[in-house]
C-alpha cells in the first residue's frame, strides 16, 4: 500500500527552530472526498512567516504541536471530485508539509507554469513575488533615479522587488549577510552594489552606497537595520516594512526607529501585507514571467530534496543560512 510522507510539528520551539522541532512520519494516504482533489506534492515552500505561525503570532492563524507543519505547495492532481479541476492540472494549495494531501476544491488555486519551472509559483511568480509586485507598485512610488535600498536582498521578495525598481529606473542597493549572496545581486541579479553586513560596517556600508540619501527603503528585518537605514534617509523616503526578520526568532519586540528620523526625512512608512494585494496576482504573473524569460529578472532557489529535510532546511532558512527562495522538491 503506497503512504502518505508528513512532518509532524512537535513543540513551539523558542529562539531558533532545530530540525528535531519536526518529526517525518508516515500515515495512510488519504483520497478525495466529494468536492476534494488529491494532490500529489511537487514542491514545499520554506517561508520566514511559519515561523510566526509556530509561535502561534502569525496573522493568519498558528499551527498547534502535534498537527501537520502548515505550509504552501505546488502539485499535480491525481483525483478529482469536482468539475473544477481536471487529473493532471498543476496546483497550489495550503496542504502543508507532506507528499499528499486531500484538500477541497475551493482552496485550490490552478497553476500556470508561462513555460518556466513550476517551482516559480511558490517564489518570484508566486506570494513572494506578488509581495515585491504589490510593494512597488502600490507603495514604493518609485521614480527615476531613485535610491532604492533592500534588506534580505537575495530573498524572493527582497531580490525581486529591487529588480522591479530598476526596471522603473532605479538605483539599487542590497543589504546581504554572505559574500556569496552579494555577488548573486550584483552579478545575474544587477543591483548596483551590495553592503555584506558580516563583512562592513551597516552604517559605513548604507553611506558607502547611497551618499546622496536612501529614496526607498524596503525593510525584512526591523530593529537595528531599520534604524540605520533611517539614519540615511533622503528627504521625501518612503519606507515599506514587509517583514520582521529580527523578530521572529526573538520573544519580546523589537525597538524601532527614532521618529525625529522619519520627520527629519518628511518620510512616508507604509506597512505591507501580501493578502491586501490578491487582485493585482494575474497582472504580476503575466509581467514578471515575461521579465524572467527575457532576462531582465533573475531568480535563485535553494532547493532541499525530500520531505524528511524539511525541518533542517527551515531551521537553515531561520539562521539566515539559505540562498535564494527555499524549497524542498518532494515528487
Ligand atoms: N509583508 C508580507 O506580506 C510578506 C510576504 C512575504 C514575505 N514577507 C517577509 O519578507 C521577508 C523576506 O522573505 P523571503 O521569503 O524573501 O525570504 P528570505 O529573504 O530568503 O529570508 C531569509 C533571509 O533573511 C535574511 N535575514 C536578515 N536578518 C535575519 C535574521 N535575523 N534571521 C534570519 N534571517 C535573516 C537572511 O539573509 P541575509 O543573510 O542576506 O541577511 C536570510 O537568508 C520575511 O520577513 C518574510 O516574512 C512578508
Amino acid at each position: 500500500m503506497p503512504k502518505r510522507e508528513q512532518v509532524i510539528l512537535e513543540r513551539r520551539c523558542e529562539g531558533r527552530p532545530s530540525a528535531d522541532d519536526f518529526r517525518y512520519e508516515t500515515a495512510p494516504m488519504p483520497s478525495a472526498g466529494d468536492g476534494q482533489v488529491l494532490i500529489e506534492v511537487l514542491y514545499l515552500s520554506l517561508d520566514p512567516y511559519l515561523r510566526g505561525k509556530i509561535s502561534g503570532r502569525h496573522m493568519s492563524g498558528g499551527v498547534a504541536p502535534g498537527s501537520v507543519m502548515a505550509g504552501e505547495t505546488v502539485g499535480r492532481v491525481l483525483e478529482s471530485r469536482s468539475p473544477d479541476f481536471a487529473v493532471d492540472d498543476l496546483v497550489h494549495s495550503f496542504s502543508g508539509w507532506c507528499s499528499h494531501a486531500a484538500v477541497a476544491a475551493a482552496e485550490v488555486r490552478r497553476v500556470r507554469s508561462y513555460d518556466l519551472p513550476v517551482s516559480l509559483a511558490l517564489g518570484a511568480l508566486g506570494m513572494p513575488g506578488l509581495t515585491a509586485y504589490a510593494g512597488i507598485e502600490r507603495l514604493a512610488d518609485v521614480r527615476e533615479n531613485n535610491t532604492f535600498l533592500v534588506s534580505a536582498a537575495s530573498g524572493p521578495v527582497g531580490s525581486v522587488a529591487a529588480q522591479l525598481a530598476r526596471l522603473k529606473g532605479a538605483r539599487t542597493v542590497g543589504i546581504v549577510g554572505s559574500r556569496q549572496k552579494a555577488d548573486w545581486i550584483t552579478g545575474p541579479a544587477r543591483f548596483d552594489a551590495a553592503i555584506n553586513y558580516r563583512e562592513e560596517d551597516l552604517q559605513e556600508g548604507i553611506k558607502r552606497t547611497c551618499p546622496e540619501g536612501v529614496d526607498i527603503y524596503f525593510d525584512a528585518v526591523g530593529g537595528e537595520v531599520l534604524d540605520l537605514a533611517c539614519e540615511q534617509l533622503a528627504l521625501d523616503a518612503r519606507v515599506v516594512l514587509y517583514g520582521v526578520l529580527a523578530q521572529y526568532n526573538a520573544e519580546s519586540r523589537l525597538p524601532g526607529p527614532p521618529p525625529g528620523l522619519i520627520i527629519r526625512a518628511r518620510a512616508h512608512m507604509h506597512g505591507l501585507v501580501v493578502y491586501d494585494h490578491e487582485d493585482l496576482r494575474p497582472e504580476m504573473e503575466e509581467r514578471c514571467s515575461a521579465w524572467i524569460k527575457s532576462g531582465a529578472i533573475a531568480y535563485n532557489e535553494d532547493v532541499t530534496e525530500g520531505l524528511q529535510h524539511a525541518g533542517a532546511a527551515f531551521a537553515r532558512l531561520m539562521a539566515g543560512e539559505n540562498f535564494g527562495k527555499t524549497l524542498v522538491r518532494i515528487a
